[in-house]
C-alpha cells in the first residue's frame, strides 16, 4: 500500500527471501524491525572478524574473559586482514551488507572506546576526561555505531518460538550480553521486544490516512468511523509498546548500565573525541563525527510526532532532535518525512479535533463520533507523553544518578534534552484540551481524559522543578 499522494510503498508482505532489498523497510507485518530475522554468522571468508568478535566481550560465551577484559582488543584489531575485496562480493546482498555493517561497527566502537572502559574499571574519575589515545589516532573502519545495530543484533534460540522475549539472544555483545539474563542483553532485547509491536502502529496510521484521502464518495459517518478505527489500532499498539518498555526496570538494572554504556557512545559532542575521529583513507584524512547508539534513532516516536503534528519549540535542543532523524535507514527516514507531509496535507489534526464537524453535526451520533476522535487523539498524545515520561525516569535513574558525564550516548545534553520534547507534548495536550472544551460542558470528553489531563498538569510542574534542580546542581542552562 502507498502513503496517500506519494509513491512511498509500505510493504504488506515482508518479502523475506528478497536479498536485493534493504533489510530495513517499513512494513505492516514487521513494523520497524528488519524484514527478516538478522543474519547471525558471517560467511567463511570473514572468519578472522567472527573469531575476533567472539573473543572480544568482557565475558565471552565460553565464560572466559575476552580481550576487552584486559584492554587487548586494540592490538588484536591491528592484526585483522583487510577484507575490503571480500566485502565487495556481497554488495548485491543487502541484508548481508547489514550484518557486515553491524559487525564492523561493533568492532569500531569497541576499538575506540576500549581505553574509556579500562579507565572505568580502574575506578578512575567518573565522567570521562578528554583523552586522545585512540581518538586522534587513525581508525580503519566504516560507519558509526547506530541504534539499528541493536535491531539487527538478536537471534532466536528456538526458531519455532519466534520473537517471544525469553527466546531472544544477542548475536554480538561488549560486556556480558551473551548471557541473556545480563543487563546488557536486557537493554537491547527490550528495544527489540518493543519494536516487535510496531506493525499495527504503521497499519493503523495507514488506515487513518487512507480514510481521509478516500473522502470522495464515502459517507461522512463511515469515513469518521474508519478514521477512528485506524487511531484505535495505533493506540492499542502504543499501549503494548509502553507496557513492554516498563519491563526495562527488571531486565536491565540502573547500576549496571554505565559500564556497558561506555561502548555505545558516539563521537559527536563528546569530550573523549573533541575533534571527532580520523577514518584512515576516507574524507581526505579529515576527522569525522557521528552520533552514538541511541533509542533516539528509533522510528516509533518520530512517527507519532509526525502523524499527530506535535509542535516542538524552536530551540537548539529541537535541532538535535532533527539531527537524530538523519540517523536511520533511508527507507525509514523517507517514510517519516512522507508521513509528516501527508498528515499536514490531509489536515489530519484538524479532522481529528473536528471543530467544524462538531458544530455542523446534525445528530447525537455524529457528535459522539467526533468526540470519540478527540478522545483517541488525546489518548494517543498521552501514549507519547507516557513514553517520554518513563524515558525521563530512565535518564534520571540509569544516568543522572550514576554519572556526571554531561552528554548522552547520542551526544545530547543529558539534563535538558529529553525534557525539551516531554514538556512540548504536555503543552500540546493542555492547549488542545482547552481549545476543544474537553473539560466540561457539551464537548466533555469523559473521566478517562480528565484523569489523563490531571496527571499532565502534575507532571508538568514536577518536570520543571526537577530540571531546574539538576541544572542548578550541574551548572547548565535550562535551554541546553
Ligand atoms: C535504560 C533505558 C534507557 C535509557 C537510559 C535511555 C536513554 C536515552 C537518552 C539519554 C536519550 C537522549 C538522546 C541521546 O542518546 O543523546 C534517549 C533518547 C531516546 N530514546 Fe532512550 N533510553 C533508554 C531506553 C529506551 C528504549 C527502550 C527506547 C525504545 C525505543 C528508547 C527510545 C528513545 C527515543 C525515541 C529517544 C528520543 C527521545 C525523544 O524524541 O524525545 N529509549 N534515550
Amino acid at each position: 500500500m502507498f502513503i496517500p499522494n506519494t509513491s512511498f510503498e509500505v510493504l504488506e508482505d515482508a518479502k523475506l527471501d528478497d536479498i536485493s532489498l534493504p533489510a530495513f523497510m517499513v512494513s505492516t507485518i514487521r513494523g520497524f524491525l528488519p524484514r527478516m530475522d538478522p543474519i547471525v554468522t558471517l560467511p567463511q571468508e570473514f572468519d578472522p572478524v567472527e573469531d575476533l568478535l567472539q573473543s572480544m566481550p568482557v565475558l565471552t560465551h565460553s565464560g572466559r574473559p575476552g580481550f576487552l577484559a584486559s584492554g587487548r582488543l586494540g592490538d588484536e584489531v591491528e592484526k585483522l586482514p583487510d577484507l575490503t575485496e571480500e566485502i565487495e562480493k556481497y554488495h548485491n546482498n543487502l541484508p548481508m551488507m547489514n550484518a557486515l555493517y553491524r559487525d564492523y561497527s561493533f568492532l569500531a566502537s569497541a576499538y575506540l572506546l576500549e581505553p574509556c572502559h579500562m579507565r572505568f574499571i580502574k575506578g578512575e574519575p567518573t565522567g570521562f576526561k578528554p583523552f586522545m589515545e585512540y581518538a586522534g589516532s587513525c581508525l580503519s573502519g566504516w560507519g558509526a555505531n547506530i541504534y539499528y545495530n541493536a535491531l539487527f543484533n538478536y537471534r532466536l534460540e528456538n526458531p519455532d518460538r519466534g520473537l517471544e522475549y525469553d527466546n531472544l539472544r544477542l548475536i554480538r555483545a561488549f560486556e556480558h550480553g551473551l548471557d541473556p539474563s545480563s543487563s546488557e542483553a536486557g537493554f537491547v532485547l527490550v528495544h527489540v521486544d518493543m519494536v516487535k509491536n510496531s506493525g499495527p502502529i504503521i497499519a493503523g496510521t495507514m488506515s487513518a490516512l487512507s480514510a481521509l484521502h478516500d473522502r470522495n464518495g464515502a459517507e461522512p459517518a463511515v469515513q469518521r468511523e474508519t478514521f477512528n478505527d485506524g487511531l484505535r489500532t495505533v493506540l492499542g499498539a502504543m499501549r503494548k509498546v509502553n507496557g513492554v518498555m516498563e519491563t526495562m526496570w527488571g531486565k536491565s538494572k540502573p547500576r549496571s548500565y554505565t559500564s556497558f554504556r561506555t561502548f555505545i557512545f558516539g563521537i559527536t559532542s563528546q569530550s573523549m573525541f573533541p575533534d571527532g575521529v580520523v577514518y584512515e583513507g576516507i574524507n581526505d584524512g579529515k576527522p569525522m563525527s557521528f552520533r552514538g547508539e541511541s533509542g533516539a534513532n528509533d522510528s516509533m516516536i518520530p512517527l507519532m510526532d509526525n502523524l499527530l503534528q506535535i509542535q516542538m519549540p524552536e530551540t537548539p535542543l529541537t535541532e538535535i532532535l532533527q539531527d537524530f532523524r538523519e540517523y536511520r535507514p533511508s527507507n525509514h527516514r523517507q517514510f517519516l518525512v512522507e508521513i509528516k507531509h501527508c498528515s499536514e496535507d490531509l489536515g489530519v489534526k484538524d479532522f481529528a479535533l473536528g471543530i467544524d464537524s462538531y458544530r455542523l453535526a446534525r445528530t447525537d451520533e455524529e457528535k459522539e463520533s467526533v468526540l470519540e476522535s478527540r478522545r483517541l487523539w488525546i489518548k494517543l498524545l498521552d501514549q507519547v507523553r507516557d513514553f517520554r515520561w518513563r524515558h525521563w525516569c530512565f535518564a534520571r535513574e540509569y544516568i543522572l544518578k550514576q554519572t556526571s558525564h554531561p552528554t548522552a550516548t547520542g551526544g545530547s545534553p543529558i539534563v535538558t534534552w529529553l525534557p525539551n520534547q516531554l514538556q512540548a507534548v504536555m503543552e500540546e495536550m493542555v492547549e488542545i484540551y482547552g481549545n476543544i472544551g474537553g473539560q466540561s460542558g457539551p464537548a466533555y470528553l469523559g473521566e478517562e481524559c480528565r484523569s489523563i489531563m490531571d496527571l499532565v498538569s502534575r507532571q508538568r510542574d514536577m518536570l520543571r522543578k526537577e530540571v531546574d534542580k539538576y541544572c542548578q546542581e550541574r551548572g547548565v542552562s535550562a535551554r541546553g
